[in-house]
């Protein structure tokens, strides 16, 4: 499932090569990250003030608004974390433009975040745990089967970060998707938006453009509720963590990175603290495989 890019094959390849990659279900690895990290004074700023200051599960940057959610605002902390993730955010954002412009076209940049504690164990509720395999469902707001395009890097100077996966959405959608109650909700239709949908969506919109830019994250859709469906289905059915089935346990090094179509390879962080995670929304016609996503795979199960 890793297919790794040393630095040399990453200088060498096409520009189609990461996004294909991405698109089949891969992960694309990178053992040296392809993009400049912040300083080491700034790293160890990061992993020893964050884990003490957090308010929430994560500290994240919103380019939307320009601030971070999580730290309390006006202190020297806020200030500097700022600082370190909005540039994180704009290098990985020249990384895609430089190696894959045409999946990367009309990109909306999400959130920039780094996680400050260890991922064994933590004490969040199913739904939110990281340590339970899963497809992301729903990422900045609704995405209408746009896909969900997440940037790691694995800041920990010692430790690797570890990640299980069951495979791709193709393959677990036609094992589980019956079992799921999703055929059901696909074969009457229900990935078009209704009346309701639209309604809603013109309100958030309009209080988007009124000045309230996190209002357009209260959004959903029909994909992204199915997917929401799934995604729960997975994490509270233990028959489907524990089947060996197709499961592996990746490892990442400590300072490598890697990209992954959240939508489209299942995953879980089994361990592993201090991490950058970069999202962005990937506009469904670049896809150069669009008959391998999920929301087409939806359709034509229907
Ligand atoms: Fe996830």
């Amino acid at each position: 499932m890793l297919d790794t890019f040393s630095t040399e094959r990453l200088n060498q390849c096409t520009h189609g090569e990461v996004g294909d990659s991405l698109e089949n279900g891969k992960i694309p690895y990178f053992p040296e990250s392809p993009v400049e990290l912040p300083s080491e004074a700034d790293l160890a700023f990061l992993r020893e003030e964050l884990p003490k200051q957090l308010k929430s599960k994560n500290v994240s940057y919103h380019p939307e608004t320009g601030s971070i959610r999580g730290l309390e605002k006006g202190t020297a902390v806020y200030d500097k974390t700022r600082e370190v993730l909005t540039k994180h955010s704009r290098r990985v954002s020249e990384f895609y433009q430089d190696s894959m412009p045409e999946l990367f076209k009309n990109a909306l940049i999400g959130t920039s975040s780094f996680r400050p504690i260890q991922e064994r164990g933590r004490d969040l509720s199913a739904h939110a745990s990281n340590e339970l395999i899963h497809f992301d469902a729903g990422a900045y707001g609704p995405t209408n089967g746009a896909r969900i395009l997440r940037f790691f890097v694995n800041l920990n100077p010692v430790e690797d970060r570890v990640w299980a996966t069951r495979g791709d959405f193709p393959t677990l959608f036609k094992s589980y998707a019956e079992e799921a109650g999703l055929l059901e909700k696909i074969r009457k239709n229900q990935l078009d938006k209704t009346t309701l949908d639209n309604i809603r969506t013109g309100a958030l919109t309009g209080l988007t453009k009124a000045g309230l830019p996190l209002a357009r994250l209260l959004d959903n859709s029909p994909y992204d509720r199915t997917m929401r469906q799934f995604h729960n289905f997975m994490k509270d059915t233990p028959e489907f963590q524990n089947d060996p089935q197709g499961h592996q346990e990746l490892s990442f090094l400590p300072f490598s990175a890697w990209t992954v179509f959240t939508d489209m390879v299942s995953h879980a962080c089994l361990s592993g603290q201090h991490a950058f995670i970069w999202t962005a929304l990937i506009p469904l016609e670049n896809c150069r495989h669009p008959d391998m996503a999920p929301i087409n795979i939806m359709r034509s199960a229907a």
